[in-house]
């Protein structure tokens, strides 16, 4: 559909500010995510290079001396978000946030140089970024990695970019609430209290934040005294699949990045061990609390974009899938409809997201045509039908959260011109 592609176009130029792009064009988000930019990017990709580049090129400018690249860059002195610079009080040249986020970054590279003739300039400018993506993924195994299984933890949920699905909601209730803990949000001031996460939530996000703050966001010390620690899958198998492409993106560049390899056998062993046969489905562990995480979230099918070298799990977590969603108009939800955590129109406890979409897309493709090409084919109905929202009621597609959304507009472009 012409009329969508030139407004999924227009939604990604309206949200760009200097070399950046919103993640939507209102107040709730005003600021550079990691993972967003690194969607956008891609969706730039089709229609102008030089800000596909210059969008990534802006992320990695944010990246901390020790590898991290923060999950939001705070480019202007904007105080209408919270958290904001302020509250999180860090950064290397940008002011930041401490934490992380997904690094889909590496993938989508891959991706774009993969899919396009790029001039000698250009590459150059990727060499750039492939090098600080080399120091940031070194980063996750160095910090994150600390029993050295090749699996790494996140250590608030914000980093896995689910912020509020239930996956955590056992290990976020064991959080030790701050006593004087005050604070104002602002994300009702912009969206519905109904599709948000709850106080409840907030309180551990902030509690979370100021533990790290007092640790000085020293890298090792907030993992080791975090009240949050989770092996998530989601996570993880974005990053192995981020360790296979930066291999492959390394060759074309003439990088020796050999010691990624051997992460990779370690990773694939130690994530096969959060397969739980009885339930043919992989679960995120939290790490203290010694306890698996019996939720059946969208997330642990992300496991398929990490391209395991192990057809028959492959096969089973595909056949489960196929269940997952049996209401066929819209899919997937965040979390199965017959999971009890299920919420139809909070956030990550059930909506569908565009990205979601997108990354069991990518990992079915190469497994499962038939089954991929229906998933595009519903995703791209959802968006042709009701163009880019943040995410969408399963039942009759209708709109949630914010409008104009960046990571919406983009993904179409790719799941249209790939
Ligand atoms: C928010 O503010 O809701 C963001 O998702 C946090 O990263």
């Amino acid at each position: 559909m012409k009329e969508t592609i030139e407004i999924a176009k227009k939604v990604l130029k309206t949200n760009r500010r200097s070399g950046y792009t919103l993640p939507t064009n209102n107040e709730l988000y005003p600021a550079q995510w990691n993972w967003d930019s690194a969607f956008i990017s891609l969706g730039y990709s089709y229609f102008n290079m030089e800000y596909a580049i210059e969008e990534l090129e802006k992320l990695v400018s944010g990246q901390w001396e020790d590898g991290m690249i923060p999950h939001i860059l705070f480019h202007d002195n904007d105080e209408s978000y919270f958290p904001n610079h302020k509250t999180w009080g860090c950064g290397n040249k940008i002011p930041s946030s401490g934490i992380t986020q997904p690094p889909i970054i590496v993938t989508v590279i891959k991706k774009i140089v993969d899919q396009n003739k790029l001039d000698q300039s250009q590459m150059k400018r990727i060499e750039s970024i492939v090098k600080k993506l080399k120091k940031y993924l070194d980063w996750f195994y160095n910090y994150r990695d600390t029993s050295k299984i090749g699996l790494v933890s996140i250590i608030h949920p914000w980093e896995s970019g689910l912020d509020n699905s239930p996956i955590w909601d056992s290990s976020l209730d064991k959080v030790k609430i701050d006593e004087n803990l005050s604070y104002e949000r602002r994300d009702l001031n912009v969206s519905r209290s109904s599709n948000r996460p709850l106080k409840k939530d907030y309180d551990g996000y902030i509690t979370l934040l100021n533990q790290f703050k007092k640790n000085k966001y020293n890298p090792s010390k907030i993992v080791s005294d975090s009240m949050f620690n989770v092996i998530d899958i989601g996570f993880n198998s974005i990053l192995i699949r981020a360790t296979k492409d930066l291999i492959e993106l390394a060759k074309k560049f003439n990088l020796n990045f050999a010691d990624l390899e051997n992460k990779i056998l370690k990773s694939e062993e130690s994530l096969i061990k959060f397969y739980k046969d009885k339930d043919q489905s992989f679960f995120s562990y939290d790490f203290k609390n010694h306890k698996l995480i019996n939720v059946d979230a969208i997330s642990n099918y992300f496991i398929l974009f990490a391209n395991l070298q192990n057809q028959d799990i492959n096969n089973r977590v595909i056949n489960k899938l196929k269940k997952y969603n049996s209401q066929k108009e819209y899919f997937f939800t965040t979390v199965n409809p017959k999971d009890k955590t299920f919420e139809e129109t909070r956030y990550w406890r059930g909506p569908v997201w565009i990205n979601s979409n997108w990354i069991i897309y990518q990992g079915l493709k190469n497994k499962d045509i038939k089954f991929a090409k229906l998933v595009k084919k519903i995703t791209l109905k959802l968006l042709e039908e009701k163009n880019f929202h943040e995410y969408y009621n399963y039942t009759n597609g209708a709109c949630l959260g914010a409008n104009n959304f960046s990571w919406s507009a983009a993904l179409y472009l790719d799941f249209k011109f790939e």
